[in-house]
Protein backbone atom coordinates (compact mmCIF):
# COMPACT_ATOMS: atom_id res chain seq x y z
CA UNK A 1 0.00 0.00 0.00
CA UNK A 2 1.45 3.79 -0.83
CA UNK A 3 -0.14 6.65 0.42
CA UNK A 4 -2.20 7.40 -2.76
CA UNK A 5 -4.38 4.28 -2.19
CA UNK A 6 -5.61 6.06 1.32
CA UNK A 7 -6.96 8.96 -1.18
CA UNK A 8 -10.55 8.58 -0.73
CA UNK A 9 -11.57 8.99 -4.61
CA UNK A 10 -15.97 9.47 -4.16
CA UNK A 11 -18.09 9.86 -1.52
CA UNK A 12 -22.04 9.81 -1.47
CA UNK A 13 -22.26 13.65 -0.77
CA UNK A 14 -26.76 13.40 0.16
CA UNK A 15 -26.22 11.64 3.82
CA UNK A 16 -26.52 15.16 5.89
CA UNK A 17 -25.47 13.69 9.30
CA UNK A 18 -24.97 10.30 11.85
CA UNK A 19 -23.00 9.63 14.57
CA UNK A 20 -20.25 6.76 15.38
CA UNK A 21 -18.29 5.89 18.21
CA UNK A 22 -15.41 3.39 19.30
CA UNK A 23 -13.21 2.49 22.06
CA UNK A 24 -9.47 2.60 21.18
CA UNK A 25 -6.75 1.43 23.91
CA UNK A 26 -3.35 2.41 24.92
CA UNK A 27 -0.31 0.43 23.92
CA UNK A 28 3.20 -0.19 25.45
CA UNK A 29 6.41 -0.32 23.16
CA UNK A 30 8.51 -3.26 23.79
CA UNK A 31 11.16 -2.25 21.07
CA UNK A 32 10.99 2.20 21.53
CA UNK A 33 10.06 4.08 18.52
CA UNK A 34 12.04 6.92 19.28
CA UNK A 35 13.09 9.31 16.30
CA UNK A 36 11.11 10.22 13.09
CA UNK A 37 11.65 11.47 9.91
CA UNK A 38 8.83 14.25 8.20
CA UNK A 39 5.16 13.20 7.72
CA UNK A 40 5.47 10.60 10.61
CA UNK A 41 7.51 8.56 9.29
CA UNK A 42 9.81 6.39 12.07
CA UNK A 43 13.64 6.46 12.24
CA UNK A 44 12.86 2.66 13.52
CA UNK A 45 10.76 -0.14 13.76
CA UNK A 46 8.34 -0.47 17.02
CA UNK A 47 6.38 -3.44 18.72
CA UNK A 48 4.18 -3.12 21.19
CA UNK A 49 1.11 -4.55 23.39
CA UNK A 50 -2.34 -3.48 22.79
CA UNK A 51 -3.32 -3.06 26.04
CA UNK A 52 -6.90 -4.37 27.12
CA UNK A 53 -8.52 -1.70 30.20
CA UNK A 54 -6.96 1.72 29.53
CA UNK A 55 -8.90 3.09 26.85
CA UNK A 56 -10.30 6.28 24.79
CA UNK A 57 -14.03 6.55 24.23
CA UNK A 58 -14.96 9.06 21.67
CA UNK A 59 -18.25 9.35 19.59
CA UNK A 60 -17.88 11.85 17.10
CA UNK A 61 -21.51 13.40 15.33
CA UNK A 62 -21.29 14.88 11.92
CA UNK A 63 -23.82 17.57 10.60
CA UNK A 64 -23.60 18.63 7.00
CA UNK A 65 -22.77 22.03 6.42
CA UNK A 66 -22.52 24.92 3.92
CA UNK A 67 -19.39 27.00 4.86
CA UNK A 68 -15.62 26.11 3.95
CA UNK A 69 -13.07 25.24 6.40
CA UNK A 70 -12.52 23.15 9.30
CA UNK A 71 -15.67 22.83 12.29
CA UNK A 72 -15.15 20.59 15.08
CA UNK A 73 -15.98 21.39 18.76
CA UNK A 74 -14.41 19.28 21.39
CA UNK A 75 -15.75 17.71 24.62
CA UNK A 76 -13.54 15.85 27.05
CA UNK A 77 -15.32 14.62 29.83
CA UNK A 78 -18.35 15.82 28.98
CA UNK A 79 -16.93 19.65 29.40
CA UNK A 80 -15.70 21.55 26.27
CA UNK A 81 -12.56 21.93 25.81
CA UNK A 82 -10.50 24.46 23.83
CA UNK A 83 -6.72 22.90 24.59
CA UNK A 84 -7.47 20.08 21.97
CA UNK A 85 -8.24 22.08 19.24
CA UNK A 86 -5.13 22.79 18.03
CA UNK A 87 -3.36 18.95 18.24
CA UNK A 88 -7.00 18.28 16.66
CA UNK A 89 -6.77 21.32 13.82
CA UNK A 90 -3.20 20.09 12.67
CA UNK A 91 -4.81 16.03 12.25
CA UNK A 92 -6.77 17.41 9.88
CA UNK A 93 -4.96 19.63 8.18
CA UNK A 94 -2.77 16.48 7.69
CA UNK A 95 -5.27 14.04 6.78
CA UNK A 96 -7.33 15.98 5.04
CA UNK A 97 -5.78 15.02 1.53
CA UNK A 98 -7.23 11.47 2.13
CA UNK A 99 -10.65 12.31 3.45
CA UNK A 100 -12.02 15.38 1.14
CA UNK A 101 -15.43 14.85 3.06
CA UNK A 102 -13.76 16.63 6.21
CA UNK A 103 -14.97 20.53 4.78
CA UNK A 104 -18.45 18.91 4.41
CA UNK A 105 -19.25 18.35 8.05
CA UNK A 106 -19.10 19.93 11.41
CA UNK A 107 -17.91 17.44 13.51
CA UNK A 108 -18.80 17.12 17.44
CA UNK A 109 -16.02 14.99 19.26
CA UNK A 110 -16.77 13.57 22.45
CA UNK A 111 -14.28 11.79 24.38
CA UNK A 112 -13.38 10.62 28.02
CA UNK A 113 -10.88 7.82 29.34
CA UNK A 114 -11.17 4.60 31.35
CA UNK A 115 -7.90 5.52 32.99
CA UNK A 116 -7.91 8.72 35.32
CA UNK A 117 -6.56 12.05 33.33
CA UNK A 118 -4.17 13.15 35.42
CA UNK A 119 -2.31 10.01 35.69
CA UNK A 120 0.17 10.72 33.36
CA UNK A 121 -0.42 8.24 31.23
CA UNK A 122 0.31 9.31 27.48
CA UNK A 123 -3.93 9.75 26.19
CA UNK A 124 -2.35 10.23 22.40
CA UNK A 125 -2.28 6.67 21.19
CA UNK A 126 -6.27 5.95 22.46
CA UNK A 127 -7.00 9.20 21.98
CA UNK A 128 -6.13 9.63 17.93
CA UNK A 129 -6.23 5.87 17.02
CA UNK A 130 -10.35 6.22 18.49
CA UNK A 131 -11.10 9.69 16.41
CA UNK A 132 -9.24 7.95 13.08
CA UNK A 133 -11.37 4.83 13.65
CA UNK A 134 -14.60 7.60 13.90
CA UNK A 135 -13.45 8.99 10.93
CA UNK A 136 -13.32 5.65 9.05
CA UNK A 137 -16.63 4.81 10.13
CA UNK A 138 -17.82 8.08 8.76
CA UNK A 139 -15.83 7.08 5.32
CA UNK A 140 -17.65 3.83 5.33
CA UNK A 141 -21.51 5.17 6.08
CA UNK A 142 -20.66 8.16 2.87
CA UNK A 143 -19.00 5.01 0.78
CA UNK A 144 -20.57 4.29 -2.21
CA UNK A 145 -21.38 1.42 -1.98
CA UNK A 146 -20.95 0.54 1.26
CA UNK A 147 -18.85 -2.65 1.47
CA UNK A 148 -18.20 -5.58 4.16
CA UNK A 149 -16.05 -8.00 3.14
CA UNK A 150 -12.61 -9.28 4.04
CA UNK A 151 -10.77 -7.06 2.21
CA UNK A 152 -12.62 -4.14 3.22
CA UNK A 153 -12.11 -4.66 6.67
CA UNK A 154 -8.23 -5.26 5.86
CA UNK A 155 -8.36 -1.74 4.01
CA UNK A 156 -10.39 -0.07 7.21
CA UNK A 157 -8.11 -1.36 9.93
CA UNK A 158 -4.66 -0.29 7.43
CA UNK A 159 -6.24 3.37 6.59
CA UNK A 160 -7.26 3.71 9.99
CA UNK A 161 -3.70 3.30 11.21
CA UNK A 162 -2.52 4.92 8.74
CA UNK A 163 -4.30 8.24 9.71
CA UNK A 164 -3.82 7.67 13.25
CA UNK A 165 -0.25 8.06 12.57
CA UNK A 166 -0.37 11.16 11.41
CA UNK A 167 -2.24 12.02 14.76
CA UNK A 168 0.69 10.52 16.72
CA UNK A 169 3.32 7.89 15.87
CA UNK A 170 2.19 5.25 18.29
CA UNK A 171 -1.40 5.83 17.74
CA UNK A 172 -0.91 3.38 14.68
CA UNK A 173 -0.04 0.52 17.11
CA UNK A 174 -3.70 0.67 19.11
CA UNK A 175 -5.87 -0.38 16.28
CA UNK A 176 -5.44 -4.03 16.26
CA UNK A 177 -4.19 -6.53 19.22
CA UNK A 178 -2.78 -8.35 20.75
CA UNK A 179 0.99 -7.20 19.51
CA UNK A 180 1.52 -4.74 16.76
CA UNK A 181 4.45 -3.71 14.44
CA UNK A 182 4.79 -0.24 13.05
CA UNK A 183 7.98 0.34 10.70
CA UNK A 184 9.85 -1.47 8.17
CA UNK A 185 11.56 -4.68 9.43
CA UNK A 186 13.07 -7.35 7.08
CA UNK A 187 11.61 -10.31 9.88
CA UNK A 188 8.25 -9.07 9.25
CA UNK A 189 6.48 -9.65 6.23
CA UNK A 190 4.18 -7.62 5.18
CA UNK A 191 5.54 -4.43 7.66
CA UNK A 192 5.28 -1.38 6.94
CA UNK A 193 6.35 2.72 8.04
CA UNK A 194 2.69 4.07 7.15
CA UNK A 195 0.69 1.79 9.50
CA UNK A 196 0.95 -0.35 12.00
CA UNK A 197 0.29 -4.47 10.96
CA UNK A 198 -0.90 -7.25 13.71
CA UNK A 199 2.06 -9.36 14.55
CA UNK A 200 1.23 -12.80 12.51
CA UNK A 201 4.23 -14.67 13.82
CA UNK A 202 3.84 -17.29 16.37
CA UNK A 203 3.04 -16.14 19.92
CA UNK A 204 3.62 -18.58 22.86
CA UNK A 205 1.25 -19.32 25.58
CA UNK A 206 3.90 -17.67 28.09
CA UNK A 207 2.82 -14.79 26.32
CA UNK A 208 -1.09 -15.16 26.67
CA UNK A 209 -2.56 -12.65 28.71
CA UNK A 210 0.28 -11.09 29.50
CA UNK A 211 0.07 -8.52 32.52
CA UNK A 212 0.95 -4.62 33.12
CA UNK A 213 0.66 -3.04 36.23
CA UNK A 214 1.35 0.67 35.12
CA UNK A 215 2.93 2.30 38.50
CA UNK A 216 2.35 6.29 38.56
CA UNK A 217 4.98 7.89 40.07
CA UNK A 218 4.47 10.89 38.81
CA UNK A 219 1.31 12.29 37.46
CA UNK A 220 2.27 15.65 36.29
CA UNK A 221 2.78 16.76 32.65
CA UNK A 222 5.83 15.48 31.11
CA UNK A 223 9.02 17.23 31.37
CA UNK A 224 9.40 17.19 27.62
CA UNK A 225 6.64 16.54 25.01
CA UNK A 226 6.93 12.87 22.88
CA UNK A 227 7.46 15.14 20.12
CA UNK A 228 10.36 17.06 21.15
CA UNK A 229 11.97 14.05 22.22
CA UNK A 230 11.52 12.53 18.89
CA UNK A 231 13.40 15.79 17.51
CA UNK A 232 16.60 15.00 19.77
CA UNK A 233 17.78 12.38 17.95
CA UNK A 234 18.21 14.52 15.00
CA UNK A 235 22.06 14.40 14.69
CA UNK A 236 22.52 12.44 18.01
CA UNK A 237 25.78 11.26 18.41
CA UNK A 238 24.30 7.58 18.79
CA UNK A 239 21.45 8.09 16.61
CA UNK A 240 22.26 5.59 13.21
CA UNK A 241 23.87 2.55 16.11
CA UNK A 242 20.26 3.27 18.10
CA UNK A 243 17.78 3.18 14.89
CA UNK A 244 20.05 -0.58 14.00
CA UNK A 245 19.71 -1.73 17.38
CA UNK A 246 15.74 -1.64 16.84
CA UNK A 247 15.89 -3.39 14.37
CA UNK A 248 18.07 -5.80 15.60
CA UNK A 249 16.05 -6.26 18.54
CA UNK A 250 12.85 -6.40 17.12
CA UNK A 251 13.93 -9.62 14.77
CA UNK A 252 15.23 -11.01 18.27
CA UNK A 253 11.83 -10.96 19.71
CA UNK A 254 10.04 -12.25 16.88
CA UNK A 255 12.09 -15.80 17.79
CA UNK A 256 12.04 -14.91 21.49
CA UNK A 257 7.62 -14.92 21.44
CA UNK A 258 7.73 -17.98 19.24
CA UNK A 259 10.17 -19.69 21.40
CA UNK A 260 8.28 -18.48 24.96
CA UNK A 261 11.72 -17.98 26.10
CA UNK A 262 10.93 -15.10 29.08
CA UNK A 263 14.68 -14.43 30.19
CA UNK A 264 15.65 -13.57 26.59
CA UNK A 265 12.33 -10.95 26.47
CA UNK A 266 13.19 -9.22 29.74
CA UNK A 267 16.76 -8.87 28.77
CA UNK A 268 15.51 -7.14 25.14
CA UNK A 269 12.34 -5.46 27.01
CA UNK A 270 14.25 -3.94 29.99
CA UNK A 271 16.89 -2.87 27.89
CA UNK A 272 15.01 -1.28 25.14
CA UNK A 273 13.62 0.92 27.93
CA UNK A 274 16.58 1.87 29.54
CA UNK A 275 18.16 2.53 25.93
CA UNK A 276 15.32 5.20 25.33
CA UNK A 277 15.97 7.03 28.32
CA UNK A 278 19.69 6.95 28.06
CA UNK A 279 18.83 8.64 24.17
CA UNK A 280 17.31 11.55 26.45
CA UNK A 281 20.20 11.71 28.77
CA UNK A 282 22.92 11.81 25.87
CA UNK A 283 20.78 14.36 23.91
CA UNK A 284 21.53 17.97 23.04
CA UNK A 285 19.58 19.50 25.64
CA UNK A 286 19.75 16.21 27.70
CA UNK A 287 16.82 15.61 30.39
CA UNK A 288 16.70 12.75 33.11
CA UNK A 289 13.01 11.56 32.59
CA UNK A 290 12.93 9.52 35.51
CA UNK A 291 12.65 10.28 39.04
CA UNK A 292 13.95 8.91 42.19
CA UNK A 293 11.33 6.42 42.73
CA UNK A 294 11.32 4.87 39.25
CA UNK A 295 15.05 3.78 40.14
CA UNK A 296 13.74 2.42 43.71
CA UNK A 297 11.36 0.43 42.08
CA UNK A 298 13.80 -0.76 39.18
CA UNK A 299 16.09 -2.20 41.44
CA UNK A 300 12.92 -3.86 44.04
CA UNK A 301 12.11 -5.19 40.81
CA UNK A 302 15.31 -6.71 40.25
CA UNK A 303 15.62 -7.67 44.13
CA UNK A 304 12.60 -9.76 42.99
CA UNK A 305 13.30 -11.45 40.73
CA UNK A 306 16.83 -12.56 41.78
CA UNK A 307 14.81 -13.91 45.29
CA UNK A 308 12.20 -15.46 43.81
CA UNK A 309 12.69 -16.83 40.45
CA UNK A 310 9.68 -14.29 39.02
CA UNK A 311 9.78 -13.29 35.46
CA UNK A 312 8.66 -9.79 35.68
CA UNK A 313 9.92 -6.96 34.42
CA UNK A 314 9.73 -3.21 33.45
CA UNK A 315 9.63 -0.94 31.12
CA UNK A 316 8.96 2.73 30.78
CA UNK A 317 7.53 5.14 28.34
CA UNK A 318 9.46 8.88 27.98
CA UNK A 319 8.67 9.66 31.29
CA UNK A 320 8.55 8.74 35.42
CA UNK A 321 5.94 5.66 35.10
CA UNK A 322 6.86 2.08 35.35
CA UNK A 323 5.42 -0.34 33.32
CA UNK A 324 5.48 -3.81 35.11
CA UNK A 325 5.02 -6.50 32.81
CA UNK A 326 4.44 -10.09 34.02
CA UNK A 327 2.97 -13.81 32.80
CA UNK A 328 -0.28 -14.27 34.03
CA UNK A 329 0.34 -16.92 35.76
CA UNK A 330 2.12 -14.88 38.41
CA UNK A 331 -0.45 -12.21 38.51
CA UNK A 332 -1.25 -13.03 41.95
CA UNK A 333 2.14 -13.10 43.58
CA UNK A 334 3.48 -10.02 41.57
CA UNK A 335 0.22 -8.08 42.63
CA UNK A 336 0.70 -8.54 46.14
CA UNK A 337 4.55 -7.56 45.58
CA UNK A 338 3.48 -4.31 44.47
CA UNK A 339 1.18 -3.80 47.53
CA UNK A 340 3.28 -4.36 49.51
CA UNK A 341 6.58 -3.16 48.14
CA UNK A 342 5.98 -0.89 45.04
CA UNK A 343 3.17 1.43 45.80
CA UNK A 344 4.51 3.54 48.06
CA UNK A 345 7.01 4.65 45.62
CA UNK A 346 3.68 5.77 43.53
CA UNK A 347 1.99 8.61 43.96
CA UNK A 348 -0.96 8.56 46.58
CA UNK A 349 -0.01 4.74 46.19
CA UNK A 350 -1.64 4.70 42.77
CA UNK A 351 -1.26 1.76 39.85
CA UNK A 352 -3.10 0.65 37.35
CA UNK A 353 -4.26 -2.89 36.18
CA UNK A 354 -4.15 -3.87 32.86
CA UNK A 355 -3.39 -6.70 30.64
CA UNK A 356 -2.69 -7.62 26.80
CA UNK A 357 -5.68 -6.84 24.69
CA UNK A 358 -7.19 -7.23 21.43
CA UNK A 359 -7.71 -3.97 20.11
CA UNK A 360 -10.42 -1.42 19.20
CA UNK A 361 -13.94 -1.58 19.35
CA UNK A 362 -17.29 0.21 17.49
CA UNK A 363 -19.72 0.79 19.94
C1 LIG B 1 8.42 6.68 24.13
O1 LIG B 1 3.76 8.54 19.50
O2 LIG B 1 3.80 10.04 21.52
O3 LIG B 1 6.13 6.12 23.89
O4 LIG B 1 4.54 10.71 17.02
O5 LIG B 1 5.30 12.74 18.20
O6 LIG B 1 3.02 11.81 18.68
P1 LIG B 1 4.46 11.52 18.28
O7 LIG B 1 5.10 10.67 19.47
P2 LIG B 1 4.52 9.49 20.33
O8 LIG B 1 5.89 8.82 20.83
C2 LIG B 1 5.87 7.69 21.66
C3 LIG B 1 7.22 7.36 22.12
C4 LIG B 1 7.33 6.28 23.17
C5 LIG B 1 7.76 4.96 22.54
C6 LIG B 1 6.72 4.17 21.79
O9 LIG B 1 5.52 4.24 22.11
O10 LIG B 1 7.13 3.44 20.87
Amino acid sequence: MTEQDFILKSYNSNIDKGSVKWASPSNIALVKYWGKKAHQIPENPSISFTLSDCKTITEMTYIKKDNQGFSFDIYFEGEKNEAFKPKIQTFFERIEIYMPFLKDYHFKIETSNTFPHSSGIASSASGMSAIALCLMSIEKELSVPESDNVEFQDYFNQKASFLARLGSGSACRSIEGELVVWGKNESIVGSSDLYGVKFEGDVHANFKNYQDTILLVDKGEKQVSSTVGHQLMYGHPFATKRFAQAHDNLAKLKTILASGDLNAFIKIVESEALTLHAMMMTSMPYFILMKPNTLEIINKIWAFREKTDSKICFTLDAGANVHVLYPEKEKDDVLQFIKNELANYCQNGHYICDQIGHGANQI
